[in-house]
């Protein structure tokens, strides 16, 4: 890091803030936003504030091409103090290096990368929203900038940051979505890159998406890569089953990402003594559970949606059906705790707002 003073400069044009009933998930963006440019030998430099505008790259630029990029994102809130906190970053500055380390990206100093944030939601204080269910979502984001066709990483990055308020991720916001297993596509495989948060691994979902929305799924659930047998996640969510009156995740294995909500999910449930199991689950056995009466509930976990219920899972042409299609005990109490939280309205024992 050559210079860690942020330069900001200001835009003349102030866009419209969104009126919070119609907020969408990341469609729109505040004023402002950050960059700072890395190139080999002398490092992450110019760290600086400008104008929310468009990135200009020479089309050879590597992030085009071989898709050598990472991204992470949390949420800002406006807590009942009427201060603008952040839920656990020192978490996503964390996981962003360790996506940087698997796709060979330099390493950003991860303080500085916070204070950059943290300098910019304060600049954009007035953009983060605070009705019920809403939030300011922070999408860091690096890109390799070099051009170069050969496969190699770029010896060139820049590093952004973007801010979007935004409404529920899903329209059904915390009630129960469909969900359909999938097991034709898969979403990663061990020794693959999915467990650091890389776009390819978004866009190579993105058939098995668009095939189940047709058909009214909201998204798929990901089996294993190598026998499609072990459950990996839920859309771009960690997943959790209720089953018997323990919480079963799959452990963490190489291919699943290591979610933020995931680790406040098993520390919750820790802390309020509920079973919580870390391990491989089959779909066999979730079915089974079910047949038995004891599936008894469903979840995702991830920044964007908090928690999301699954009411029916359709596998193998037959339709689950989990408590009756209502959200669950637990998975009302974890995202009323987490948002909470998050809004300042309930006890932090843990201390993650920051
Ligand atoms: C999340 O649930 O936080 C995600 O990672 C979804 C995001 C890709 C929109």
């Amino acid at each position: 890091m050559v210079d860690q003073t942020v330069n900001v400069t200001l835009t003349e044009d102030t866009k419209q803030k969104p009126v919070a009933e119609q907020l969408e998930f990341g469609r729109v963006f505040t004023d402002h936003m950050f960059i700072m440019d890395y190139i080999e030998g002398k490092g992450w430099h110019n760290p600086r504030i400008v104008p929310y505008q468009p990135v200009t790259l020479d089309p050879a630029a590597i992030v085009f091409h071989y898709g050598q990029t990472v991204f992470e994102g949390l949420k800002a809130y406006v807590t009942k103090d009427g201060e603008a906190r952040l839920f656990r970053p020192e978490k996503n500055m964390q996981r962003l290096n360790r996506s940087n380390e698997r796709m060979c990206i330099p390493h950003l100093d991860e303080d500085v990368a916070l204070n950059a944030i943290k300098q910019l939601v304060s600049l954009e204080r007035d953009w983060i929203p605070t009705a019920p269910g809403t939030s300011l979502y922070i999408r860091p984001f690096i890109i390799s900038t070099e051009s170069y066709l050969g496969v190699a990483p770029s010896k060139t990055y820049q590093f952004l940051v973007i801010l979007s308020p935004v409404g529920a991720y899903y329209k059904e916001g915390i009630n129960p979505v469909k969900i359909a297993v999938e097991d034709e596509f898969v979403r990663a495989v061990k020794g693959g890159t999915g467990e650091a948060k890389t776009a390819g691994n978004y866009a190579s979902s993105l058939k098995a998406q668009e095939l189940v929305s047709d058909k009214g799924y909201a998204q798929v659930l990901w089996l294993d890569g190598l026998e499609k047998k072990y459950i990996e996640e839920v859309g771009s969510m960690n997943v959790f089953f209720k089953i018997n009156g323990e919480v079963v995740t799959p452990a963490l294995n190489g291919s699943i990402l290591e979610g933020v909500t995931r680790n406040s999910v098993i520390r919750l449930l820790n802390h309020w003594d509920i079973p919580v199991a870390e391990r491989k689950i089959s779909m066999e056995e979730v079915y089974e559970a079910y047949e038995k009466g004891l599936l008894e509930e469903a979840f995702g976990a991830g920044t964007a949606a908090v928690i999301s219920p699954i009411g029916e899972l359709s596998w193998k042409g037959e339709q689950l059906i989990i408590n009756d299609r209502v959200t669950g005990s637990v998975s009302k109490r974890l995202y009323d705790t987490l948002t909470g939280i998050q809004y300042g309205t309930e006890e932090d024992p843990f201390g993650w707002i920051e």
